[in-house]
């Protein structure tokens, strides 16, 4: 008997398999071999919410939810946030490698020459109301980039594809300040190519009569922020991507899909409901009756906590808290600070977070920087968006390339009802 293998006994029938076990796993496709008579379908396995499922092989992100490992291509997520630039940690994910100087250089002239957007594509950002939620800003205008490219659908061609990639890290964030800058009723700021892809970004957003001081902490420390979101392996969002990008549609309407499941609350939304919960909760002295009002179980979650993966902590949670020390040295500190410091102090004392081994999230203090940036809390999850993008497009061309992917299709249990007749309107009763 093979040593990597799983023998299996089905006591329906007494007959028994064995299973390769490769990379710790066992192939599903090997249970359809399983049956009860000839014409069974095979045995299939149920995991609502991909549990214990991988959909993918990927050489990109390493996680150990375990231990709080976090690696890109194999170097350690806290080397990268302390050394990187974001365009670097991009070309990173997308290439495999580091780059060189020169590499680096025409990479950073590929994504500045790319930057503006159509002018009809402001037309579109005016249509949304003076309310519209960033989010559903800029997950409708990069589903409308598809229009802009129709070249785009042609997937297949690895130069295409390249392009998609530029047009995709240089406009986002020119869109992304756009939503901002119409959610104020301020004029669009247009792209400067003197300057580098945050500093640009953020003159975009902030820059008032021609004039923008820039501070460079705040910049680094937005890069950092980039940078620790750029890949997280198969979270919901990227996981949309890939199962909207292979049904081979273009690149612009599958990191739409991406950004869709993003806006979500218990996704990227969580750094905006964190900043929701920090004023709902009010004051420190507030902070215990809250706690019993999430133990107590009636759907109130503390947010920013808890993660699928991560079991002992999150490293980018981590690194974060550190660089938000960073920004309230230099913006002063923010009132909601001390709440978020009392709710970590006592859920991390507290049986019932130890027990289900809940710990701050990346989002957990996310928020309480952007908002001391000055960003308003309905765009925190746009720029996660930012800093997630890299990730998204270079799962979407690891899925593409990937010989054994096909169309994402599950499987179901029916449960619903067994044939019946139809019957007519004035019959029902
Ligand atoms: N507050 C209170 N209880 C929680 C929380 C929380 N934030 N998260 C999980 N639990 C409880 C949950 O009620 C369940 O308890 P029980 O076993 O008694 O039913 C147990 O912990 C396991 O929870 P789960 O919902 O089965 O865990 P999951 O892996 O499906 O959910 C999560 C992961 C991140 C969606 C969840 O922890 C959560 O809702 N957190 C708050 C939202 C949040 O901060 N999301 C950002 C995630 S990190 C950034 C990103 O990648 O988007």
């Amino acid at each position: 008997m093979a040593k990597d293998s799983l023998s299996v006994t089905d006591n329906r029938t007494g007959k028994s398999y064995e299973l390769p076990v490769s990379e710790g796993t066992i192939r599903a496709m090997d249970l359809r071999q399983i049956k009860v008579a000839d014409d069974d379908f095979g045995l299939m396995t149920y995991d609502p919410a991909f549990m214990n499922t991988a959909s993918c092989r990927s050489a990109i992100t390493f996680i150990d939810g375990d231990k709080g490992i976090l690696r890109y291509r194999g170097y350690p997520i806290e080397q990268l946030a302390e050394k990187c630039s974001f365009l670097e940690v991009a070309y990173l994910l997308f290439e495999g490698e580091l780059p060189t100087k020169p590499q680096l250089e025409a990479w950073e002239e590929k994504v500045r020459y790319h930057t503006y957007v159509h002018t009809n594509l402001i037309k579109f950002l005016e249509g949304y109301r003076y309310d519209a939620h960033p989010m559903g800003m800029l997950l409708g205008a990069v589903g409308a980039l598809s229009t802009f490219y129709p070249d785009a659908k042609h997937i297949g061609d690895k130069a295409n594809r390249y392009l998609q990639r530029v047009r995709l890290i240089s406009k986002l964030p020119t869109i992304a300040a756009f939503a901002f800058r119409h959610s104020r009723g301020l004029p669009f700021v247009f792209p400067r190519n003197d300057l580098g892809y945050i500093g640009n970004f953020v003159n975009m957003t902030f820059e008032i009569g021609g004039k923008l001081e820039p501070n460079a902490v705040l910049q680094r420390a937005l890069e950092i922020l980039f940078i620790l979101h750029a890949d997280h392996e198969q979270n919901c969002s990227t996981s949309a991507v890939r199962a909207v990008g292979s049904s081979d549609v273009d690149p612009f309407s599958a990191v739409s899909a991406g950004i869709a499941a993003l806006y979500g609350p218990l996704h990227g939304g969580a750094n905006e409901a964190v900043l929701r919960m920090l004023d709902e909760i009010g004051t420190k002295a507030d902070v215990p009756g809250f706690i019993d009002k999430v133990k107590s179980g009636h759907g109130e979650r503390l947010m920013g906590f808890g993660h699928r993966v991560y079991k002992s902590y999150d490293p980018r949670a981590k690194l974060i808290k550190k660089v938000a020390y960073d920004v309230f040295e230099q913006t002063g500190l923010n009132p909601k600070l001390e709440i978020a410091l009392e709710l970590e102090r006592i859920a991390l004392e507290d049986d019932y977070f130890i027990k289900r081994k809940l710990y701050p999230n990346v989002d957990f203090y996310s928020g309480l920087i952007y908002k001391a940036m000055g960003y308003p809390t309905d765009y925190f999850t746009v720029l996660f968006a930012l800093g997630r993008l890299p990730g998204w497009v270079a799962q979407w061309e690891e899925m593409l390339l990937d010989k054994e992917q096909k169309i994402a299709r599950p499987r179901q249990i029916y449960v619903g009802a067994e044939e019946r007749n139809f019957v007519p309107l004035v019959a029902r009763g």
